[in-house]
């Protein structure tokens, strides 16, 4: 696949879409970030809008409309922090204004609506990448250097509780614990395993104390084509000693094993065939990027001036939305699914709700979701 650069010299002008508790957190990160330059927010709470600039002093077009606002700005890309369910609405517009999209996590609240997406970025032929902030640490790099040195992988597990009171959105939804946060975890599973999982296993129950009214409590265990296995368990509502943001990793392989409390160094031991056990210190990571959603800010700057393709473009994103939805799906029918089930369920659906005619085509001319994502795939690896 293959998307627009932009070539003009200067910074590229960005709107930001949705000034809520999140869009706030971007507005301070476009401000750190040179290479971009804020032109113009827009907001259905308009209101909102007007008060988040009139508080940072921004000159910078205001409104309800994203195509007014661009119209306005002279915009060149643009950042969508709205809820989920905006995202695939919000995404579409902007492509065929003929802009490229940096998207809040998760890049649609369905993986129907995400193969909409895909389809919709190839018609359009600009970038349309998600900011899945937690691949973006170095210690996390380093974690992804030390498991490819454990031999074959057989388990991945990550721990998750945590007891935060939002309000809002996610107090309301089905299942906020794996729709709105897991996916980060299922995403790092992929990243370090350089690997898609082929099925899960999932159960979800909600605690008596639990303030959410959907399951706040999970455990699924994935499969990996290879054999290996991804355990993800955790809680919402679960005070007390509680993990980082990323969780607690362990990965275990043929030949030690690797740990990670999400926030620190991670931690490698690896044991010989007379049983010695080592623990090399490797170097310190290198600065790096940047972490969180500056380091993906900056990947997909990157990717608009260069044309590469970036980790989190859509195309493989859309796994680490089926996990959520595959992990969903057993939750609720009490059985093991099949990646390629949810995959072929979606592409169904897909084709059916699709509205504009030239993206339907896109669609039904892949004649399957994996075939076109398995050959999308092989192009990006073909052109290095
Ligand atoms: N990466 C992370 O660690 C992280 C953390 C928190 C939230 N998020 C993600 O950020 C996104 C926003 O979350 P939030 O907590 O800021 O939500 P929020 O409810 O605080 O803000 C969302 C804003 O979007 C606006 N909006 C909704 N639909 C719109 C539309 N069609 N057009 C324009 N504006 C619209 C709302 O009016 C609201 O102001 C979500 O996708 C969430 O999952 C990511």
């Amino acid at each position: 696949m293959s998307f627009a650069t932009i070539d003009a010299e200067g910074p590229i002008r960005v709107v930001l879409v949705g000034a809520g508790n999140m869009g706030r957190h971007w507005l301070d990160v476009i401000a750190q970030t040179p290479e971009i330059t804020l032109v113009g927010i827009v907001d259905l709470d308009l209101e909102l809008a007007q008060r988040t600039v009139a508080e940072r002093r921004l000159t910078v077009s205001v409104g309800a409309s994203l195509a007014e606002v661009v119209n306005a700005s002279t915009a060149q890309a643009v950042i969508d922090v709205t809820v989920p369910p905006a995202h695939h609405a919000v995404n579409t517009e902007a492509l065929f204004l003929g802009l490229p999209v940096l998207c809040e996590k998760p890049i649609a609240p369905t993986v129907a609506d995400a193969l909409s997406l895909i389809a919709a970025e190839e018609v359009s032929g600009q970038l349309l990448m998600t900011s899945q902030s937690r691949r973006y640490y170095p210690a996390l790099a380093e974690l992804r250097e030390f498991v490819g040195t454990l031999g074959e992988i057989g388990a991945v597990t990550t721990e998750f509780f945590k007891a935060p009171h939002f309000g809002g959105f996610r107090d309301e939804m089905d299942h906020p614990l794996l729709v709105d946060m897991a996916i980060h975890a299922f995403d790092v599973a992929r990243y370090l395993l350089h690997a898609d999982p082929v099925a899960v296993d999932c159960r979800t129950f909600n605690p008596s104390w639990s303030w959410y009214r959907g399951d706040a409590a999970a455990t699924a265990v994935f499969e990996f084509a290879d054999g290996a296995r991804y355990t993800f368990t955790g809680s919402w509502c679960s005070p007390g000693l509680e993990t980082s943001w990323n969780g607690s990793w362990r990965i275990s392989g043929a030949l030690g094993s690797a740990t990670w409390d999400g926030e620190g160094r991670p931690t490698v031991e690896y044991v010989d065939d007379a049983g010695g056990a080592s623990r090399p210190t490797g170097a310190a990571p290198s600065e790096g990027g940047r972490s969180e959603i500056a380091g993906a800010l900056d990947e997909w700057v990157h990717a608009l001036r260069t044309g590469s393709v970036p980790s989190g473009d859509v195309h493989a994103n859309v796994f680490s939305l089926a996990m959520v939805e595959g992990a969903v799906r057993s939750a609720e029918t009490l059985r093991r699914v099949s990646v390629d089930e949810v995959l072929d369920d979606a592409y169904a659906i897909a084709l059916e709700a699709e509205r504009r005619s030239d993206v339907r085509a896109a669609l039904a001319a892949w004649g399957s979701a994996r075939a076109h994502l398995v050959d999308q795939e092989a192009r990006v690896a073909a052109a290095g």
